[in-house]
This record gives C-alpha cells, structure tokens and sequence, in this order.
C-alpha cells in the first residue's frame, strides 16, 4: 500500500484522478489539497470535496485549501475547458450546501492550510525515518507544493516522490509551447524542480494518448459488463449507477470542449489520473531521467519546460538543481490504463 497525498484543481481530469486515488486498491490516499488553478479556490475546494463525497472516499478524508494565487503572476482560470465553476455540465454530484460538504471542508479548531496539512500528514507517516514516506502527487498548478518546499525543506526526506501532470516535450496547450499547469505559476514550477526530492513528470506527450473515447463511454455505460461484476442482484441495482451517470456527464463535457477547443474528435485526454495511475501500477509507463527546467523570461515561451533530451547541461546524479532532476513519462500503455480505470469505477459502485 502506497500513501499519497493529492494536490489538485478539480477540474474534470482531476475528478477522475480523485476517483482513482480513493479506489485503486494499492494506493492509501491521506488527503486532498486545493490550489487555484481552472476555476476560482472557491469552487474548486467545494469541487474536491463534492468529488469525494460521491466517490465514497472516507469521511476522514479532507480537504485543506492552499493557493488562491500563482507566486508571482496573476491568477488565470480555464473556463474554456472546465466551464465557470471547474465542473460544468456535471450532474449528480452532492450540493455545495450537502453538511457532507461542509464537513469535508471544516477542521476541528479552525481552519488548516494545504501546507500544514501535507506536513503534519508527512511527519506523522514518516515519523523521522521510522516509518512509510509519502508520495505527493500534483494535478494543478504547483504553488502549494513549491510553498511546501520553501516552508519544510526538513520534511523532504518523508517525500517518496512528486508525481505531476504538467509540462510536456515541444507540445502546449495554453500557449504554443506552455501547457496550462506550469504555465500558470512556472516560478513555483521551477521551485520543486529545483528540490532534492525525486520527481515523475506526466507530460502532454503521454496524457494526449490516454483518450476517453466513445468506446470507453459506452462501456461506462454498458450494463452488461456491470452483470459480469456484480455478483449478486442487490449489487446489480447499486449497480445501475448514479456514479456511471455523474461520470457520464462529466466526460461527455470534457469531450464536447476538448473538441471544440483543441479539436480532438475521438474524446478528452484526461490527463490528470495518470498521476495517480502512475503511482499505483509505474508498470504502465516507460520513463526516462532528464534535466527539466521551465522558460521563465521567454517572450514568446514563458511557462515552456525546457526538456534536455540531448544531455548538453552538465548534470550530476542528485534530483535537485544540479542534476537530472526528473523521470520524464514517455510512453502509456494505454489499455492497461483504462483497465485500471474501470476498475476503479466499477470499485466504486460495488462499494
Ligand atoms: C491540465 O490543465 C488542466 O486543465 C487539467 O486539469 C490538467 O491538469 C492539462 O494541461
Ligand atoms: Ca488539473
């Protein structure tokens, strides 16, 4: 059992990666932690905690809000893709007034940061060596986890890795060469780059091959594969699903914006649970070390990972800023991925 932390922008892609944390059956999932990023904190942090709540995470599951605002630059949303709240055209998720809701959301004594919460969960995990580290996976824009960095360098030694979807070799999306995570705090992105911490890049060059296509939707949908799972008649009616209808709704949003957006007609890349994927069965990808550094001053590049795929910066065998700091995802199998994935959601609704 591996225990990780999720830091995240629900967000379409980061609701399946939520459902991935809370039933891959190799992964203990801690807590969620909230960063701006697609939509305003606000409705992303009801988002995270609506997404547990209908994923039937534990109640001790929470959410602890981080980052309002990038480190330096202004806050920019993706209302193109997310829609206005991060989660448009969903249907079947709790109310933001649920007291499910609020109770994810409140803290005995007041509220608790992101940062603190990351701490306190890696010290009482680690406990100074003694015990399991954690591995901390990031869905949005970095700013919570280089906050973390900053504030706790001696809690690096509880961090497993850092798992993050973001950046990619020669590809963007919210600029020509800047994919939207780094591009909207890249400073922060350079911060835990520059950590002594191992990092796992899941870059646009692999989350565009994990395509929910219209055969997957149909096989959300389709009961006859829900009979084969369900073994007996009462879980045959849970089974014919709120869960396959809220998903249902979520994906066919993100696939009618990715393509009317960027185009892709076969369905959305739903980057973000490859994050989680990766923690749970690494099997599935083939990864290569390399030096990652993002384009700060670019005019026209800023927020670009600078990929060094040829060597020339002289690096040496740490993961901070003198080495290859990053294991770069490069390839997926694919439909060893989506296995997993309906896995998990046919987990969810057994549950
Ligand atoms: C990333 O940007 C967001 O829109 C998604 O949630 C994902 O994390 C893809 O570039
Ligand atoms: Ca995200």
């Amino acid at each position: 059992m591996k225990a990780i932390w999720l830091d995240c922008d629900p967000g379409h892609d980061d609701a399946t990666a939520i459902m991935l944390a809370v039933h891959c059956s190799n992964v203990s999932l801690l807590g969620v932690s909230t960063v701006h990023g697609n939509a305003s904190h606000y409705n992303i942090q009801l988002n995270a905690a609506r997404c547990l709540e209908a994923f039937g995470a534990d109640p001790s599951i929470k959410v602890y809000p981080g980052a309002v605002k990038p480190l330096i630059r202004p806050v920019r949303y993706d209302s193109e893709i997310h829609g206005g709240d991060g989660l448009g055209g969903v249907e079947g998720l709790p109310s933001p007034d649920d007291p499910r809701i609020c109770e994810r959301l409140n803290h005995p004594g007041g509220p608790v940061r992101a940062i603190e919460a990351i701490a306190k969960a890696i010290k009482e995990s680690w406990k100074d060596g003694s015990g399991e580290r954690v591995v901390v996976i990031s869905s949005g824009p970095m700013t919570n986890i280089a906050l973390f960095v900053s504030v706790y360098p001696e809690l690096l030694g509880g961090v497993e890795e850092f798992v993050f979807m973001g950046g990619a070799v020669g590809l963007g999306n919210r600029s020509a060469v800047a994919e939207f995570n780094i591009l909207c705090d890249p400073e922060a992105a350079q911060i835990v780059l520059d950590a002594p911490v191992k990092k796992i890049m899941i870059p646009l060059n692999v989350t565009h091959t994990a395509i929910f296509t219209k055969a997957h939707h149909s096989s959300l949908l389709n009961s006859e594969i829900i009979q084969d799972i369900a073994e007996s008649t009462s879980e045959l009616l849970k089974a014919s699903s709120p869960l396959r209808h809220m998903l249902s709704t979520l994906l066919g949003f993100f696939a009618s914006t990715y393509k009317s957006t960027f185009g892709f007609h076969l369905g959305p890349p739903i980057h973000d649970a490859l994050t989680v994927a990766y923690v749970s069965q690494p099997e599935l990808f083939r990864c290569t070390r390399y030096r990652v550094d993002v384009e700060l001053n670019g005019t026209h590049t800023s927020g670009e990972t600078v990929v060094d795929i040829w060597n020339y910066r002289e690096t040496d065998d740490t993961w901070g800023n003198t080495g290859k700091n990053t294991l770069v995802a490069e390839t997926l199998d694919v439909d060893g991925f989506f296995k997993l994935f309906m896995e998990c959601v046919t987990r969810d609704i057994i549950v």
